[in-house]
């Protein structure tokens, strides 16, 4: 019967060197130009929007502030643009204390742009061009590792798939927990085998490695199947309004979601993302983690925006109940 376990270390894995800092994201910076409207249109249609307001976005570093107003120390690497978007997203990672040392200013290019259309139910559809970010090479990230000196990295794929590659190689053999979220959705994470130990996938991207419909009745043979074909540990896999499943070694556990009224899923996934992060750097379990993780997304759907959805540790905490060690799971098979 699955159960939620006592707490035990995040990482098996043995450290050749200190953490500089607890979590260090490796991924990308987007301007966000969202537009609300009823519905998406159709091929060839016009619809009328409702509003416009231009966000800091990216899910890299979305995920970044969110493990930093966690109470993580936190560093970023990845690339702005030789811009006025380049100039905020410098003075943002201040605000929230994010060291930027292993931020590139690329001369001759913009800064990632992405167009999130919001409908009024709150679900979104986002399109990205990732301008400066395409300029991040793995030659980069060799020149970089040092500031990869860090408990937990945490990737997603809005960088080029080779330098995601190249950074989680370099935390893997600096001893790092690597945590990969599969977002844009790919086809196939053969690239990354051997070298993450937790995937965290949504179900649409779950969906498309697995070539199958994924639900909560599938999830739990699902996120075997991502740890297998990954050499992973763990995986987590995001159900939206039914919230997580999470595979932590050989448990299984569905993580329910919270009752929120959403206005803005944009950026929810980063929440859950970095908050996670946080918390196995901070030494929880992956099922404590992702247990405060969960209400760090829902949190995140109760406001409007990326960024300034990020809720802090004292805002999840005050939704996140403590953990019951003695009660069972049953719902998951
Ligand atoms: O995950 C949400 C993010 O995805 C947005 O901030 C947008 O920039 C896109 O990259």
């Amino acid at each position: 019967m699955p159960t939620i376990r006592p707490v035990r270390s995040a990482s098996g894995s043995h450290r050749e060197v200190p953490s500089v800092v607890d979590v260090c994201v490796v991924g990308s910076f987007m301007a966000d130009l969202v537009v609300r409207a009823p519905r998406r249109p159709a091929a060839g249609e016009t619809v009328k929007g409702t509003s416009f307001a231009t966000y800091l976005g990216g899910k890299g570093f979305n995920q970044a502030i969110a493990a930093a107003r966690s109470g993580a120390s936190t560093a970023m690497v990845g690339a702005l643009g030789d811009d006025e978007h380049g100039l905020l997203f410098r003075s943002a990672l201040a605000l929230d204390g994010v060291a930027a040392d292993g931020v590139l200013s690329i001369p001759d290019e913009g800064t990632g742009i992405a167009f999130p259309l919001v409908e009024d139910d709150g679900q979104n559809s986002i399109v990205i061009v990732p301008r400066a970010n395409d300029a991040l090479t793995p030659a980069h990230i060799e020149a970089l590792r040092g500031v990869l000196g860090a408990a937990v990295v945490l990737l997603q794929l809005e960088l080029p798939v080779p330098t995601v590659v190249a950074a989680a190689a370099a935390a893997k053999r600096a001893g790092a927990t690597v945590i990969l979220n599969p977002a844009p959705a790919v086809p196939s994470l053969a690239d990354f085998a051997g070298l993450v130990d937790i995937v965290v996938p949504n179900e649409g991207e779950a969906s498309l490695l697995t070539g199958q419909r994924v639900g909560l009745a599938n999830a739990a043979s699902v996120a075997r199947t991502l740890c297998s074909d990954l050499g992973a540990w763990g995986a987590v896999i995001t159900l939206g309004e039914r919230g997580a499943l999470v595979l932590d070694r050989g448990d299984v556990v569905h993580v329910e979601a919270h009752t929120v009224s959403a206005v803005d899923t944009v950026g929810a996934g980063d929440a859950f993302c970095g908050a996670l992060a946080a918390e196995l750097a901070a030494g929880a379990t992956l099922i404590e983690a992702a247990h405060y993780a969960n209400g760090a997304g829902a949190l995140a759907t109760t406001r409007a925006g990326a960024e300034p959805s990020m809720p802090t540790r004292a805002e999840i905490e005050g939704l996140v109940a403590p953990l019951d060690h003695s009660v069972p799971d049953e719902r998951v098979s």
